[in-house]
């Protein structure tokens, strides 16, 4: 597991942390920050520095720039350290266990609080991908330097965290979550599997597991206001009691913006097709639709 923060982590002292720490609030400002405006920002003796710069850069947590200035980058290794190091500092991370389920565009861990709890940490990468249909905030992510990719990554971040916690207080099928730096989103683990693994399911538990989708649908738009846009069997895990957990998203749309309808409409479409085609459950889509859309 080489690129494991928790194992990079491991391998830095204090200086690393606090020049690894002055390459990102350099980045705004540098594409690559110059080693002179690194040791200020950092202040430790220069011979200092260069080390820890020398073994950031072998680690592939800073990247290094031979122009005819020598300057540095953050990576998104380097960035996820500086995530996990906050997180073990406040006591929301213990150990980070293993990757699991390779993410469109971040890395999704195993991890264990210091109570044992388990836990999903989610290291968010860019969200270009995710962000395709999304018009207002294509936008904002297009129009965003690609060498800035961390502000969109932390923007992920955030996004996904803060929204979690309002769809969790109205009662949203979701798994829980529990705190968020940068990058970094942590939440409760589910275990089960995802729904597009699913060959069988008994009808009862079909209808119920749609029935929480549904139902979270319902919440999202009329008690939080949003659609989640891009919600499919590759969105929902199915826990081992027979619960729908719909998880993923960062890419949400307030219903009031341009497109929110048409993607209201598409996750209704798409998660109500696949329950009539793999198990045989038929819900009128378009009925659902017209009941939340008619009622705002
Ligand atoms: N709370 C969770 N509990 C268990 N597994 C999860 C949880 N969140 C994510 N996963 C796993 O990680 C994968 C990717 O997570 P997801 O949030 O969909 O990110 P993305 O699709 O953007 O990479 C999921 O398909 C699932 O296998
Ligand atoms: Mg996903």
């Amino acid at each position: 597991m080489p690129r494991h923060p928790q194992r990079l982590w491991e391998k830095l002292d204090k200086d690393d942390i606090i020049v690894l720490r002055a390459v990102e609030q350099l980045s705004p400002r540098y594409e690559f920050a110059p080693v002179e405006v690194i040791e200020r920002k950092a202040r430790l003796p220069p011979p200092r520095i260069l080390r820890s710069l020398d073994k950031l850069n072998q680690l592939k947590l800073v990247r290094r720039n031979m122009g005819s200035i020598v300057g540095y980058s953050l990576t998104f290794y380097g960035l996820n350290v500086l995530a996990f190091d906050a997180l073990y500092r406040r006591r929301v991370i213990d150990t980070l266990g293993d990757r699991i389920g390779v993410g469109k565009e971040g890395e999704v861990y195993i991890g264990l609080t210091p109570n044992g709890e388990k836990v999903i940490v989610k290291f968010h990468r860019e969200g270009r991908s995710s962000f395709q249909r999304i018009r207002r905030l294509r936008s904002f992510v297009m129009n965003v330097d690609r060498k800035q990719w961390h502000r969109i990554a932390k923007m992920l971040g955030e996004r996904e965290f803060k929204i979690m916690v309002v769809l969790e207080r109205e009662g949203a099928m979701i798994p829980k979550p529990i705190s968020w730096n940068r990058n970094a989103v942590v939440q409760q683990y589910i275990p089960g599997v995802e729904l597009y693994r699913i060959k069988e399911l008994d009808e009862e538990t079909a209808n119920q597991v749609l029935g929480d989708i549904l139902r979270t649908i319902e919440i999202a738009y009329n008690k939080v206001g949003i659609v989640h846009g891009d919600l499919s069997e590759y969105n929902v895990l199915v826990s081992e009691d027979g619960r729908g957990y719909v998880i993923d998203w960062p890419q949400y749309v307030y219903k009031e913006e341009p497109n929110a309808m048409e993607l209201l409409r598409r996750d209704i479409e798409y998660i109500t097709s696949f329950f009539r085609r793999r198990f045989g459950v038929r819900i009128d889509p378009t009925a659902f639709f017209n009941k939340l859309a008619g009622a705002s």
